[in-house]
């Protein structure tokens, strides 16, 4: 091993390269990631002490602090309230848990508790050939850690999307305790409406994990799970929500139905699955939401614009994307198939060799098996829409990824061009510069 005063050196020295390299000098897309505002960054920065505190204890049904086991909690539990209200108040809901430290473990409290409610194990969720997160599949959570049956939703791979139809016969038939919807490949809005009725037919709650989507659902575009018929949402606090990185659950504690699965999802979190709930990323995510509040609608709308501009851009110039007869997408995501060019490795490398970062991905018609090559690239448009690219700057990406995929240029002489290009963007928009202009905004409001 090598010397340990060296590892230090080289850990630091490796931190700063890297926060050059991502933040300055690469285009992002990769779809599952955020980007924070500097104000949210502050705000993380200033709560060093709560960082390192503990909370642990149990909630009351407006998801507020009930009870802590521990002394010391003077403020912590008004700032918990405050970011659940804001949470709540942001998402038009009466229930919030903000304890959750990631997507991963909103849906571990929310498939637990819920199977718990229902004492059904049976769970219908999408194929994750299809897009589903692991965390859904039996293969991950769901399966190998819960012991959750999974069937799955009929997709339609032309539509890019769940048959409502052919599902409602699933659901009819398997009669579930909990349908799930949403994903990470996620281009247009599941069925909830569509599904509801089956879903109360059978007694099964809805789920939706929204961690891809939430800053989109906050900025009231792509579709509104709980208006919709979701009784709860899952996910993660750091995608297309810029906050920083954690998890959430959310609903309406609306009947005895809804408070028995609240009760029993708090079960799930504490004791059962949280000791350490990471406080101190909770007022930099009420800055997050304060910034969706007032810029979501605008940042959402132009990053769906973004997408769907870059995918008729790419097609037109002969590269394969998917759903060209519904325009690409309605989300922050396109999905290509790259696999006339190389396939996703191939390409994905190629595209980082030029300092664009986007993943390889499997396509629902790949042989779920060559996981090593497959013919998709997910290409997500979150982060650079908050760095102000509008159409014409998304039209002139296109054109060096399309310099790369075609091999007209080496990626090496693409990636000159594209560090140069970046260096016009590296001021965050619809967002805060710091605390005290988001503060100073309140208060002129
Ligand atoms: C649909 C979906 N759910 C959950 C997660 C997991 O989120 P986290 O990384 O916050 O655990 C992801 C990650 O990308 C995701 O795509």
């Amino acid at each position: 091993m090598e010397d340990f005063y060296d590892l230090v050196v080289k850990l630091t020295q490796a931190t700063r390269d890297h926060e050059r390299y991502r933040d300055q000098e690469c285009i992002n897309m990769i779809a599952s990631e955020g980007l924070k505002s500097p104000a949210v960054k502050e705000m993380q920065a200033f709560a060093s002490d709560l960082e390192g505190r503990y909370a642990e204890g149990d909630n009351n049904i407006q998801g507020h602090v009930k009870k802590r086991y521990y002394q010391g909690q003077k403020f912590m539990s008004s700032i918990e309230d405050y970011a659940a209200d804001l949470m709540k108040s942001l998402f038009k809901c009466n229930w919030a848990d903000i304890r959750l430290v990631s997507g991963t473990h909103a849906n571990l409290a929310t498939f637990k508790g819920l199977s718990l409610a229902t004492k059904n194990r049976k769970m219908v969720v999408t194929p994750l050939s299809c897009g589903a997160h692991i965390s859904h599949d039996y293969t991950g959570l769901a399966g190998s850690v819960l012991g959750l049956e999974d069937i799955n939703h009929v997709y339609n791979i032309d539509e890019m999307n769940i048959d409502p139809d052919r599902s409602a016969d699933v659901i009819r038939a398997a009669k579930p305790g909990i349908v799930t919807f949403g994903g990470s490949l996620f281009l247009f809005p599941h069925p909830i409406k569509e599904l509801k009725e089956v879903c109360d037919e059978v007694g099964a709650y809805v789920a939706y994990d929204s961690s891809h989507v939430l800053g989109l659902v906050a900025g009231g575009v792509f579709q509104d799970p709980l208006r919709e018929g979701a009784d709860f949402i899952t996910s993660s606090t750091h995608k297309t929500f810029p906050g920083p990185q954690g998890g959430v659950v959310m609903g309406n504690a609306s009947d005895p139905r809804t408070e028995k699965a609240i009760k029993k999802i708090q079960y799930a979190i504490f004791p059962l699955s949280a000791s350490s709930t990471h406080l101190g990323r909770l007022p930099a995510l009420g800055i997050a939401a304060l910034e969706m509040k007032l810029f979501g609608n605008e940042l959402a709308k132009q990053i769906v614009k973004n997408a769907q501009t870059a995918g008729q851009c790419l097609y037109e110039n002969g590269v394969k994307v998917l759903c060209e007869h519904k325009g690409f997408t309605q989300s922050h995501q396109i999905a290509v198939d790259i696999q006339a060019f190389g396939g996703g490795n191939k390409i994905a490398q190629d595209l980082e060799d030029a300092n664009i970062i986007c993943n390889k991905n499997l396509l629902p018609y790949d042989d779920q098996g060559s996981k090593g090559n497959p013919s998709g690239l997910r290409i997500g448009f979150q982060d650079v829409t908050r760095r102000g690219f509008c159409e014409g700057d998304i039209k002139h990406l296109c054109d060096l990824m399309l310099d790369v995929i075609k091999g007209k240029r080496t990626p090496a002489e693409v990636q000159k061009d594209v560090v140069e290009f970046k260096k016009g963007f590296n001021t965050i928009k619809f967002g805060f510069q710091n605390v005290q202009e988001a503060l100073g905004y309140i208060n002129k409001a």
